[in-house]
Formats: structure tokens, sequence, C-alpha cells
């Protein structure tokens, strides 16, 4: 594998090329190009493996309608049996255009309307968007223990399942936004909570392939006791710069809850594959695709590095590495009170000399701000130099 080499040092102009990351900016200064470190996707081109999937299928010019190839199934068996040892039947996987609309299948599919869904706090801001579907989101938060990792409060967990009757859990493994790589003891706690308790687990693993340093993710489904209480959405979209191409899937073993999420799916016929999502998916789950992954893990691991030893520079700034995903949230407030300076105008600052990043309100963590570092090396580096004259003026 290690005869593949992959471009992760081009920085690529993306203006006017479908990219919200660059097209919907403002406040820029003159003279300053904009380094977006805001939306979730990557600045690096997708893996080679996934365009010459594509341009293969591209060559054969008829789209009409199809069903999902065997190539599909076993590339999706494949990667997870090579990136955590995890093997899926065929039978359980579920395809579904998006993670976020996987989910919102379930609470429909699990929960009656007006019903509540328990997630943690810090959360992803997509999880309130299932207010619309006539469920809404409680919270039971996460607290850092004493060396600052965030932990589930798993009495308040069961407090409040049995307090609200819930009937479905929403999990994030890895959390974002906490960057949390849950640990096999954690989710073990949690299912034999849920168990116990007659709740269903969606499990959100769409960043359980950004796996930072020696971290290691467990699959929810690899946990004793989860397999026929949980629904578990994958993606490719967030470790292959996808999001544009759209497509997920779902993996629920278990034949009642498959049924009764296939159902549901089914009546808006909305949940319908792309010729290019299947084709990009089989380029992104082969063995060039994992060297691809592998060195982009590297890099990602060098520059949370770099960005987090950069930041806590700064007397009054505290950040935790995140274990998972490459989003950080320095927590900046101390910082702010002590240079009279506020939460606005830092971010004002940043963004004024081309450093797209926001404000980590939205998340749930106050007083931060979310930076994504998924850039190349040297233009982390060139941000970090533009936040530190022009940003953290002290
Ligand atoms: C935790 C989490 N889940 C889901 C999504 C969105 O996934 P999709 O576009 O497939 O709905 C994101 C995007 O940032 C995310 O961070």
């Amino acid at each position: 594998m290690d005869s593949y080499s992959f471009d992760f040092t081009t920085f690529f102009d993306r203006r006017g090329q479908d990219a919200d990351s660059v097209d919907h900016v403002s406040g820029v200064l003159e003279g300053y190009d904009i380094i977006p470190m805001w939306i979730a996707d990557m600045s690096f081109e997708t893996a080679p493996s996934v365009i010459e999937a594509v341009r293969s299928r591209l060559d054969k010019p008829h789209f009409g309608y199809f069903s999902p190839r065997a190539e599909w199934y076993d590339a999706i068996i494949g990667w997870h049996k090579a990136r955590n040892g995890i093997e899926y039947d065929k039978s359980s996987i579920c395809y579904v255009n998006s993670v976020l609309g996987g989910m919102v299948t379930c609470y429909d599919a699990f929960t009656r309307p007006g019903e509540p869904v328990l997630t943690h706090n810090p959360r992803y801001t997509g999880y309130a968007t299932i207010d619309g579907s006539g469920r809404h989101t409680v919270y039971t938060d996460l607290i850092r223990d004493e060396n600052g990792v965030w932990r589930m409060d798993f009495e308040d967990i069961e407090s409040q399942i049995k307090k609200q009757h819930i009937r479905v859990f929403a999990l994030c493994s890895a959390h974002n936004p906490t960057g949390r790589v849950w640990e096999k003891g954690e989710l073990e706690q949690l299912v034999d909570i849920c168990r116990r308790n007659g709740v269903i687990i969606v499990c959100d693993e769409i960043w359980s392939d950004i796996i930072i340093g020696n971290n290691k993710h467990t699959p929810i489904l690899s946990v004793k006791g989860a397999e026929d209480i949980t629904v578990a959405f994958y993606s490719t979209t967030k470790t292959f710069s996808l999001a544009g191409v759209k497509g997920a899937y779902a993996v629920i073993p278990d034949p009642d809850l498959r049924s009764r999420f296939l159902s549901t799916a089914g009546r808006t016929m909305l949940n319908q594959m792309s010729i290019f999502y299947m084709y990009s998916t089989i380029g992104a789950y082969s063995q060039s695709g994992q060297a691809w992954t592998d060195q982009l893990l590297k890099v990602l691991t060098e520059n949370i590095g770099i960005a987090y030893d950069r930041l806590t520079a700064h007397e009054g700034i505290v950040c935790s590495k995140p274990q998972g995903t490459y989003l950080l949230y320095p927590q900046t407030s101390e910082w702010e009170k002590r240079h009279g300076v506020s939460h606005e105008e830092l971010v004002r600052r940043g963004i004024e000399r081309g450093v797209i990043w926001i404000d980590g309100d939205g998340f749930g963590t106050k007083g931060t701000l979310r930076l994504n570092v998924a850039v190349p090396t040297h233009k982390l580096i060139e941000a970090m130099d533009r936040l530190d004259e022009f940003a953290f003026i002290e």
C-alpha cells in the first residue's frame, strides 16, 4: 500500500466550482485569499480511485433504472472488515440519501409525533433539524472529567429515558463536536441502559473513518447486545470529500427493525440511489481508497497537532485535541475577557484576513470557535500565522 502516492499538499482555488465553503463567504479584506475552515468538508480533492470508478461508468453512457450492484455491497462489507474488523451481512445494508434523512426516518418509524429523542449536548447542529419532523430533541450533557475528556453522564441518561419516556437515543460516534472516540466500555454501558429501558439506538457513524493518532473506533454493532436494538449510519461523504455527491447507508441487522425502517423510508419514494453515488462508493472503498484514507489521517493528525500547539500558545485559550474528526473547538472566552475583545470581534478579525472560522455556540460549545483543519498543512500554518498577527493581538 505504501506504493500509492496522493496529493494532500495542493491548495485548490474552488471559487465558482460549487463550493459553499468559499462561494458564500463575505467580509474578507482585499488581498487575502479564503482559507475555508468552517463548514465540515475538506479542502482536499477526493481519492483518485473515486474519480476512476465514476469515470469508467461515464464511458458507458446509459443511465437508466438500475439496482445496486453486488460490488457496492461487497465494497461496504470489505471496508468495515478492513477498517474495524466487523463483518456486516449484505441483507442488513440499506441505502439512504443522507445520514440526517436516515435518522429522521428512524424517528418516524420508531417514535410517535410529539415525542422527544435523546442525544448528547454538545451536539451537531443538524440534529435539531428533526424538530421539523414533529419530534423534538432533548439533551443529556457530556461532562468533562478531570483530564478534560468529555464523558457520558450515564445516571442522567437513564433518568431522562425514564422521565421523558424516551424510545430513541441518537448517538454520534465518533462524536461531533467534541471529537470523542468512545471507548468500548462506554458504549457497553450505553447499550446496557438502552436495552434495559426498551430504547432503540440510532447511531451516526459518519465520522467513524476520521480517527486521529492511535485512537480506535468501536463500531456500535460490535458491542454485545446492540445488534437487535440498533440502526447504524455510514457515509463516504466526510471521509472522501463527497458531500456534494450525496448518499449514505444504514446497517440494520435486526429484521424487525429493518422492515419497520424500510417501510417508513419507502413511503416517500425519496430514497433512490444515484448511479454516480454507487460508483463513487465502490471507488472509495477500494484498496487504493484505503491507502488514500491512511495518508489523509496522517495529514489530519499532523494538522491537529499544529493547530492545537499554535492556539494554546495564547494564554487563556483552552482546547482539547479531537480523538476523531478534523474539527477543533478552541475555548476563547478567557482570552477575550483578558484582552477586552468580544467573541464577535474575534470571529470578524479572522474572517477579515481570510481565515473562515465560525462561532461554536450553535454546537452547544459556548465561547468557542469552530476550526476545520482539513486543509493542506502549509495553508493551515498560514492561517495560524494570520490569526497570530491579526486576531490574537496581545
Ligand atoms: C455528525 C454528523 N452527522 C451527519 C452529517 C450530515 O450528513 P448527511 O449530509 O449525510 O445528512 C454531518 C455533517 O457535518 C455530521 O457532522
